[in-house]
């Protein structure tokens, strides 16, 4: 039997788990127990001190589900082939460093705005396993929020209304003009990342309902007017990241942290100098068609 602590993070969401170390080779049972802890706990779970290996890092993400960029699985997204580790596929890296020769060690600026990750594609992601190698001094959180209560917290109406929508997540039109551009390069924006998706989707692990749009990767309602589109979107982005459903992770070096990309938006602040190197390698799963 494997002992660790937990501890809630915030009330109703998110478990951190300290005195556990992953290494390879965890038993069923031990996988079982985390993955049930993170889905009592919202989606969210932090387990501190890990000191994995690339290797191990992709081991244990395999035990949520498939992985993008595992060779027999499909690329995480063409345009960012740049950012994946040279040696491992499976992970991509994250980070303001560059190598000797000015290359990126990762994407800069990656998720700064309200986003789940990969939502344009037609099977998003499911878990993403973040693991902070380097963390700076000041700042470089991480928001979550949590979309099963944002959608627990409306009105019986306003979820019968919203449980009718279906949006276009739209990596190319999001980009241009939803967020700073100044963080895309016109290389990402190739290769039609493109789907349309239920406005409220129900996690299969849990039975919860939450809501799946975002200002990062939506672009509008289907079947709606712009007008009407942009402010239906309007309330819902203003809604779906109350502080009532945020929790601001300050992260330490070698965490774990992993989310549930089918009901948890996230968001990185990006209020760090260059100076100040972060670095951080993402394990993806790939999750299954909202329904
Ligand atoms: C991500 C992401 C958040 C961060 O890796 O998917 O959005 O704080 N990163 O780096
Ligand atoms: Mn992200």
């Amino acid at each position: 039997m494997v002992k660790y602590e937990t501890k809630p993070i915030a009330p109703g969401f998110g478990v951190a788990i300290s005195g556990l170390k992953i290494a390879s080779g965890e038993s069923d049972n031990l996988i079982a127990e985390i993955i049930q802890l993170w889905h009592d706990a919202g989606g969210i779970a932090v387990i501190h001190d890990q000191d994995l290996t690339s290797e191990q890092h992709i081991a244990f993400s395999r035990h949520f589900g498939p992985l993008f960029g595992d060779p027999l699985e499909e690329p995480l997204q063409s345009t960012v082939s740049r950012y994946i580790h040279p040696e491992y596929p499976e992970i991509y890296r994250v980070s303001n460093k560059v190598d000797n020769e000015g290359m990126p060690l990762g994407r800069k600026g990656a998720g700064t705005y309200w986003h789940s990750d990969v939502s344009f594609r037609e099977r998003p992601a499911q878990a993403s396993l973040l693991h902070g190698k380097q963390i700076p001094i000041l700042g470089g959180d991480t928001l979550f929020a949590d979309q099963a209560r944002a959608y627990e917290a409306l009105s019986k109406n306003m979820k019968v209304f919203c449980s009718s929508l279906f949006a276009w997540h739209d990596f190319e039109d999001a980009a241009r003009s939803q967020y700073a551009s100044t963080v895309v390069v016109e290389e990402d924006m190739a290769g039609g990342n493109r789907s349309l998706h239920p406005v409220v989707r129900t996690n299969p692990d849990t039975g919860r309902k939450s809501l799946f749009i975002n200002p990062g990767f939506t672009s509008h309602i289907d079947g709606f007017t712009s007008e009407e589109s942009e402010s239906i979107l309007a309330f819902l982005y203003g809604h779906c990241v109350k502080p009532e459903f945020v929790y601001r992770h300050t992260w330490r070096e070698k965490d774990l942290v992993i989310w549930d990309n089918r009901s948890v938006m996230h968001y990185a602040v990006m209020d760090y100098s260059d100076d100040e190197p972060r670095y951080m390698e993402r394990c993806t799963v790939i999750g299954e068609r909202p329904t």
